[in-house]
């Protein structure tokens, strides 16, 4: 899966695949370890078995019905809704969060739009154990470091990537149930279209431009891993609906 593929400075020096000669070699150079290359790597397993789940799985096979699609939204819409909060009131005080999460990348406003256009009445959700745990999340980072705040950011606007390719599989799936080459029912899973990849380069290369110190990437990666656990926790409640 491409989280793992070699970056350019491997492919560079000609042993560097080979930790043994290359911590031999007086001229290797070990590259930086950039704060998203850590996010990366070390959420690489999580992201491997969130991949893996029943309903990631039903996603990308587009086997999933509309209900279960529509709880999937309106779980993640009631945990959405304070991180949104909890990531904007943070912006003051936390200049990584200031430079990186702009009003585009707040996911309520998606989620509420696809929920009305599926006939459901998002005030009317209640979460469960996964969107809970989220919420508990969001409440923990945002009391203790509210750094923590942009490594729960990162795992959900990381996660628009594969998200576009399962709205590519869910449009040609419900074709026959509404127009869905429209953005209606797709704002979350696809929230910026074509700009997607353009986006999440730019969205990397501004984190790994923020002089973090190893200790504050630490608790990036930290709340990134929290994260991936509490998304596939929801999934799990709606694999389970
Ligand atoms: C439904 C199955 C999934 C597929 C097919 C998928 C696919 C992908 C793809 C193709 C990328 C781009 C990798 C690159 O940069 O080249 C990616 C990145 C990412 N995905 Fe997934 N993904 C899935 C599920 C998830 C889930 C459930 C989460 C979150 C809980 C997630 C979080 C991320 C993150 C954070 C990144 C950015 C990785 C990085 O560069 O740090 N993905 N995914």
């Amino acid at each position: 899966m491409s989280p793992s593929a070699p970056d350019a400075a491997t492919a560079a020096h000609p042993h560097a695949a080979d930790a043994k000669s290359a911590a031999r070699c007086p001229f290797h150079v070990e590259a930086p370890l950039t704060t998203s290359r850590r996010m990366r790597e070390e959420c690489a397993d999580l992201h491997e078995a969130a991949e893996q789940g029943d309903f990631a799985r039903a996603m990308v096979a587009a086997t999933l019905t509309r209900e279960q699609y529509a709880d999937f939204l309106g779980q993640m819409h009631a945990a959405m809704l304070v991180l949104d909060q909890r990531l904007a009131e943070a912006r003051a005080t936390t200049p990584a969060i200031e430079a990186l999460v702009d009003d585009a990348q707040m996911q309520a406003p998606n989620l509420r739009a696809d929920l009305e256009f599926l006939a459901v009445q998002p005030s009317s959700v209640l979460p469960r154990r996964g969107s809970i745990s989220l919420i508990d999340a969001a409440n923990h980072w945002a009391a203790a470091n509210p750094l923590g705040l942009l490594g729960l950011h990162y795992v959900r606007e990381g996660a628009n990537n594969g998200n576009r390719y399962v709205a590519l599989k869910l449009r040609k799936a419900w074709a026959h149930l509404w127009d869905t080459a429209r953005p209606d029912g797709f704002r979350h899973l696809d929230p910026y279209g074509i700009d997607q990849r353009p986006r999440w380069d730019r969205f990397k290369a501004t984190l790994d431009a923020q002089p973090l110190t190893p200790a504050q990437q630490d608790t990036l990666v930290h709340a990134a891993r929290d994260m991936f656990k509490a998304i596939t926790a929801i999934h799990e409640d709606a694999a389970s609906a």
